[in-house]
């Protein structure tokens, strides 16, 4: 697919960890469009692992994208994979019917295609993770020194205030806590982009209804996929509008004066039954003295706290409609 976007000042290298997913296939098509992407890796989550590495293709195949797509993990560090199917269906990605991908996914497994892709350009990759943070985790963990090559890794995950699994956590950090809490102390610089924020990025119905007027193959398959999505946030939260959650996370690159940040000490529960997945962030603005007291002395990660959700919706709608010009 050729961009058809303004030139950026510059186009910042990434590769997208994700877990397709309605809003994985909205953050797929806007990370084509916008950055220099050189791959995708898949991850259990929102639906099992053979279905998000299916919808990524999928989604590639609609907009012609012709980029490396890796399997990863299909399961968390510990215990069992969850399902979204309450949210995205039984598919990932009810709502429409997409092409049938003619690519196959790699042969190589994410965790090496993650940490070769890094090691071939030092200081300029940076890893966006929309999903469960295992297949990140464990390229951690086989190559200690991946930390030092990622520029930095951007992430959709955790909340500084109400989660959407349990009323503390949220899904991506839920799914996989102990991998969450890997990659927050893994000594990259860490970007959180957290329910706090991503739940302000609304899209209501009347941005369905410009994807379907529109009459384009990607707005009307959108249209179709959003609808879904829009009408199950309906039903489960009782909220107008669905989260646009994870293409906040390229934002925060493409666009970075529509978030605001802090940096905070970020904890992810493991421990407690009722708030296993949590992600406790410390936005009292302690001094560095006070950090280092015992019980404050978790990784410091930039987390968004703030976002201007409408002008985030917008834009990345519009290249969701670009697509078809
Ligand atoms: C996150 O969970 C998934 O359902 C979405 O794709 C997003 O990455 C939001 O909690
Ligand atoms: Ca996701």
């Amino acid at each position: 697919m050729t961009p058809t976007a303004p030139a950026l000042p510059e186009r910042t290298r990434i590769l997208l960890d994700c877990d397709p997913g309605h809003d994985d296939a909205m953050a797929i098509v806007y990370a084509a469009r916008r950055l220099d992407l050189v791959g995708i890796t898949t991850v259990f989550g929102n639906t099992p692992l053979a279905n998000t590495t299916r919808n990524a293709l999928a989604v590639c195949e609609l907009i012609g994208l012709d980029v490396p797509v890796a399997a990863g993990m299909a399961a968390p560090l510990v215990g069992a994979p969850a399902s979204a199917a309450h949210i995205h269906g039984s598919t990932g990605l009810d709502g429409a019917v997409l092409p049938e991908p003619r690519r196959a996914p790699l042969a190589q497994h994410a965790v090496p295609f993650l940490i070769e892709q890094a090691r071939a350009a030092p200081g300029e990759l940076t890893l966006v993770a929309v999903g469960p943070l295992t297949n990140v985790a464990v390229a951690l963990r086989t190559e200690p020194r991946l930390a030092g090559w990622l520029r930095e890794i951007v992430l959709m995950g955790g909340s500084t205030d109400v989660g959407n699994i349990t009323p503390q956590a949220e899904f991506n950090i839920h799914c996989d806590p102990e991998a969450a809490s890997v990659v927050f102390a893994g000594g990259a610089p860490v970007r959180m982009v957290g329910l706090n924020v991503t739940r302000q990025a609304g899209i209501a119905q009347a941005h369905v209804d410009r994807l379907a007027a529109a009459g384009g193959r990607v707005g009307r398959a959108f249209a179709g996929l959003l609808g879904f999505y829009l009408a199950r946030t309906r039903a489960v939260y009782r909220r107008d509008t669905a989260a646009m959650h994870d293409p906040c996370a390229l934002l925060a690159l493409t666009d970075p004066g529509l978030l605001r940040w802090q940096d905070t000490p970020v904890h992810v529960e493991l421990a407690s039954p009722a708030l296993r997945g949590m992600t406790a962030c410390d936005l009292r603005g302690l001094s560095d003295e006070a950090r280092g007291l015992p019980g404050l002395a978790a990784p410091i990660a930039q987390v968004a706290v703030g976002i201007d959700g409408a002008a985030a919706v917008d834009r990345v709608i519009a290249e969701l409609l670009a697509c078809d010009r």
